[in-house]
């Protein structure tokens, strides 16, 4: 293990349960793999763009001239990019909100999912080019989404798995902290969760 990228999405800081697992992740990493180097992207404390007309052509021109008249635009997605397929473990931790992704996670996933450079079109369909990785899911909730009524409502898990499975990384653990806003659940779910990441396989 040479690299780990840690995206973490949360604003909510100290009181923020995907922080909180992901911080007893990050140790259990460092325990595991002293030298590997741990790269935490904040993108709560990091305002990502949504992409605009500029920077879309700039990362997805097939004209050489283009590309390198626009290659400014290109240099954020480029690093983000960069930064993903130099690691061999992706740990994303994020919460559910509205029954969905942040939208600050989102617009690392538009810069970072690139034809040419993340994933390709073959002959037999879409290939993925993020290939030898891993990924460990950190999925904070205030509901239960892993059974019950509210199970179809998770657009979280789901969307991440296949988004990931589409650029070539199909390994992908999850961890839940859910429940966070059931008085009944709060007080067990982030040591519960932490438990968890104890009996990842790493
Ligand atoms: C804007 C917003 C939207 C939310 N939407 C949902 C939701 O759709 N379903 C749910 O179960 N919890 C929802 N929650 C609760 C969070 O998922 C829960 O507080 C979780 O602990 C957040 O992760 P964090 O503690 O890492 O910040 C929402 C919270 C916020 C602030």
């Amino acid at each position: 293990m040479k690299q780990i990228l840690l995206i973490e999405v949360s604003p909510r800081g100290k009181d923020s349960a995907s922080r909180s697992v992901a911080d007893t992740l990050a140790a259990r990493l460092i325990g595991l793999y002293p030298s590997a180097k741990l790269i935490r992207r904040d993108l709560a404390a990091e305002h990502l763009p949504h992409l605009d007309d500029v920077t879309l052509r700039a990362i997805s021109t097939k004209d050489p001239g283009e590309a390198e008249r626009l290659k400014g635009a290109a240099r954020q997605s480029d690093h983000l990019t960069d930064e993903l397929l130099e690691s061999d473990l992706l740990v994303i931790a994020t919460p559910m909100w509205n029954f969905g992704i942040p939208s600050a996670l989102k617009a690392w996933i538009d810069l970072v999912v690139r034809p040419g450079r993340t994933f390709r079109y073959g002959d037999g369909g879409v290939v993925g080019l993020a290939k030898d990785k891993k990924a460990i899911l950190v999925l904070a909730s205030g509901g239960v989404f892993t059974e019950g009524p509210w199970l179809p409502w998770d657009f979280v898990e789901p969307y991440l798995r296949q988004i990931l499975g589409f650029i070539g990384i199909e390994d992908v653990q999850t961890v839940r902290a859910e429940g966070m806003n059931l008085p009944w659940l709060a007080a067990e779910v982030v040591p519960k969760a932490n438990k968890a990441v104890e009996a990842l396989a790493l």
